[in-house]
């Protein structure tokens, strides 16, 4: 596996790389949740094609207050999971690489990113845009995966990439959970062995909520189960509509249960997809 940490290295290992090129856009500190994208970017990929994984702590998506300082750098074992799991290249550039002094333009999606994360985080969105349709003219990918847990990202990172005319697949894939169903994370790592539990509930919280029959009572069961059950008020629960992220009361068309919570310090996202119910005749 090649290590490539500046643009040149990048462009020269791109020009070479044998098509289908499969990027793993991520910031590191990998679990199992990256390895199965690994694996999901082999094997569309296939044996003569090449997976690229990117490394990158981005700055410009985490506000002030935000733990950027202090997000998990786990470089080398990084190294040892990507070459484990058949990368090609992992791409881990220095941010005066990705942002060189004078740099000045960003990438904004303007519907998507309204409501749910992108109102508890004013910039993320912008920040996570502009970082991938970077990364999408560095290494010129053919498709790009993406884990389903960062719903409203995925969704708005197609929709970059439709309006941009990118011409580059972009799969999600299942979010992967740990036994007890929490969302596997890097952030889970922050977390003290009481506020695991804690997190745990959050996630069966959610799944919990989307059983009740009447799909008015989805959104406030799951306000009352999360906020039993972690000790903390949801910064936001809302059903919204799987493709426009529009809220919507009824489920008469594939659905997304979303929700955020911080324990302790910190924050965590989950969602369940829903299919639609059709009215009893
Ligand atoms: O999901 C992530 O890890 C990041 O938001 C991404 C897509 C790599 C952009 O920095």
């Amino acid at each position: 596996m090649r290590t490539l940490g500046t643009l040149a290295d990048a462009a020269a290992f791109r020009s070479a790389a044998p098509s289908p090129v499969v990027l793993v856009p991520t910031m590191g500190a990998l679990h199992a949740g990256h390895a199965a994208l690994i694996d999901a970017a082999r094997a569309r990929a296939g044996r003569n094609g090449t997976v690229i994984v990117s490394i990158f702590v981005n700055p410009t998506q985490f506000g002030p207050n935000e733990d950027l300082a202090k997000y998990p750098r786990t470089l080398e074992a990084d190294l040892g999971l990507c070459a484990a799991h058949g990368a090609d290249a992992l791409f881990a550039p220095a941010v005066s690489e990705m942002y060189p002094p004078g740099d000045s333009t960003f990438v904004e999606e303007t519907e998507l990113s309204r409501g749910l994360c992108g109102a508890q985080r004013p910039g993320h969105f912008r920040g996570v845009c502009t970082v991938v349709a970077k990364l999408f003219n560095i290494l010129r990918p053919e498709a790009a995966i993406f884990g389903e847990k960062d719903y409203q990202q995925l969704a708005i990172i197609r929709r970059m990439a439709r309006d941009l005319f990118f011409g580059i697949e972009i799969i999600g894939h299942p979010t992967v959970r740990e036994p007890d169903g929490l969302a596997m994370s890097s952030r889970n790592r922050y977390l003290s062995a009481e506020e695991r539990k804690r997190a745990a509930v959050f996630s069966a919280a959610l799944k919990q909520a989307t059983e009740e029959p009447d799909p008015r009572s989805i959104v406030t069961r799951a306000n009352e189960l999360i906020k039993q059950g972690t000790d903390s008020p949801p910064q936001y629960v809302a059903l919204v509509d799987a493709e426009t992220l529009e809220p919507i009361a009824a489920l008469d068309r594939p659905a997304v249960l979303a929700a955020a919570v911080k324990i302790g310090e910190t924050r965590l996202i989950d969602n369940v997809r829903l299919a639609p119910r059709h009215a009893k005749v």
